[in-house]
C-alpha cells in the first residue's frame, strides 16, 4: 500500500501550553488533527470554566489563518474544585472533560490531587452526568518505584475507584505498561484509554543506553520492551478502546537537556507520520482509522470529523531541531527519517 486516506483524526491528549510557546506550536496539531483534548497543567492550572473559555480563546487566536481546528478544554481537578463549575461547564460545552493529576506527579501537577477520596463528591457528580475523566496513571508515594507507579495506581487507585463507582467514564491517558492494557480491556465499555507513539516506539533503554537521553523521557517514562509489545497490540489489535492521544508536550531544548531535565516529548510536527509507521509495521494498516479517527468520537459521544487525509509512503527527514516562539524545540524522531508523510 502506497497511500492511506482516513477520516481526519483527533488528538486525544496535548499540551499546547500558552504564551509564546503556544503560538509557536499551535500549527502543528492543528495541521496534524480536526480537534484536540487540551490539557489544563498551565502555571496556574486551568481550574474554572471562565479561565477555560479564555485559554481557548488564545489558543484560537495563535492558529494560523484559515485553520480548521477545535480545541476542546479540560479541567485541571484539584483538592477544592468546584463541581458545580464544573458541571456547568461541561453542560454550557466549555468542559469536554476532567483531568486528574495526582499531586506532585508531573509537570505543573503541584495543584492536582493529594487524595482522590477529596474528589469524590465532585467525581459522583461526573459520573452522574457522564462526563469523561482523563486520568493520569501513577502514584506519587516515594516509596514506589518509578517504573511500577502506573502498575501500584491500578491497584490502589483507579481499580478501587471504579468499583465505587462503576458508571464514571474514564479515559487512562498515556497508557504504557501492560497492565494498564489488561485493566482496559478487562473494564466495561466506559474505560478506555490513549496511547502515545513514543511508547509504541521506544522502550526505556532509548532513555539511558549509551548515555541518558533527555530528549526521550517524558511521564509516565517509558518501561521495558514486554510493555512496549503489549501497547503495540493494544493500539492495532482493532479494539475499540484504545485511540491516539500524543501527549505531545514541548519544553524548550535547555530544559530538556539540564541536569533535572523537564518531562515531555514534542511528537506534534510528525505524530501521524510516527503512528502509521508503526501500524505499518505491524500489518495492521487497515486498523490505523479507527485508532486515529473513529474510537475517540465514539468513546467521547462526538461525531466523527468531515474530510479525509490522505498519508504517502514517501521519506520523511525529521529536522534535528524546530523553532517555537522563543524556544527551540526537538521533536521526536529528530534528525531520524520516517517512511509516511502528510500528503498535500
Ligand atoms: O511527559 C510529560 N509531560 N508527562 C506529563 O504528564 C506532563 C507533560 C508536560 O506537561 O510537560
Ligand atoms: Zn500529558
Amino acid at each position: 500500500m502506497n497511500s492511506l486516506t482516513i477520516r481526519r483524526p483527533d488528538d486525544w491528549h496535548v499540551h499546547l501550553r500558552d504564551g509564546a510557546m503556544l503560538r509557536g506550536v499551535a500549527e502543528y496539531t492543528a495541521r496534524q488533527f480536526a480537534r484536540a483534548i487540551v490539557m489544563p497543567n498551565l502555571s496556574p492550572p486551568v481550574t474554572k470554566a471562565a479561565d477555560a473559555a479564555a485559554y481557548r480563546q488564545r489558543i484560537m487566536d495563535a492558529l494560523p489563518e484559515g485553520a480548521d481546528f477545535n480545541p476542546l478544554m479540560t479541567c485541571y481537578l484539584t483538592d477544592s474544585t468546584d463541581r458545580e463549575d464544573l458541571a456547568r461547564g461541561h453542560v454550557e460545552g466549555v468542559f469536554t472533560a476532567a483531568k486528574l493529576y495526582p499531586a506532585g506527579a508531573t509537570t505543573n501537577s503541584a495543584s492536582g490531587v493529594t487524595d482522590v477520596a477529596n474528589i469524590y463528591p465532585v467525581l459522583e457528580k461526573m459520573q452522574e452526568i457522564g462526563m469523561v475523566l482523563c486520568v493520569h496513571g501513577e502514584v506519587t508515594d516515594p516509596d514506589i518505584d518509578i517504573f511500577d507507579r502506573e502498575a501500584v495506581f491500578i491497584e490502589r487507585i483507579l481499580g478501587p475507584l471504579l468499583q465505587d463507582m462503576p458508571g464514571l467514564r474514564v479515559v487512562f491517558e498515556h497508557a504504557t505498561t501492560a497492565e494498564a492494557v489488561g485493566f482496559v480491556e478487562s473494564s466495561g465499555p466506559n474505560v478506555a484509554a490513549t496511547i502515545t507513539p513514543q511508547h509504541l516506539h521506544i522502550n526505556r533503554n532509548a532513555m539511558l543506553v549509551g548515555g541518558i537521553r533527555p530528549h526521550a523521557y517524558c511521564l509516565p517514562v517509558a518501561k521495558r520492551e514486554h510493555h512496549r509489545l503489549a501497547l503495540r497490540l493494544a493500539a492495532t489489535c482493532g479494539s475499540e478502546k484504545f485511540f491516539l492521544g500524543t501527549d505531545s508536550a514541548p519544553h524548550a531544548k535547555e530544559a530538556k537537556e539540564s541536569a533535572c531535565g523537564c518531562a515531555g516529548i514534542f511528537n506534534a510536527p510528525y505524530a501521524l507520520e510516527s503512528y502509521v509507521t508503526v501500524f505499518e509495521e505491524e500489518g495492521a494498516l487497515d486498523k490505523f482509522e479507527g485508532f486515529a479517527s473513529l474510537n475517540g468520537p465514539r468513546f467521547y459521544r462526538l461525531p466523527v470529523n468531515d474530510g479525509t487525509v490522505t498519508l504517502e509512503k514517501a521519506p520523511l527527514d525529521v529536522p534535528a531541531g524546530i523553532e517555537a516562539g522563543e524556544s527551540s524545540l526537538v521533536p521526536f524522531h529528530a534528525g531520524q527519517q520516517l517512511g509516511w508523510r502528510i500528503a498535500d
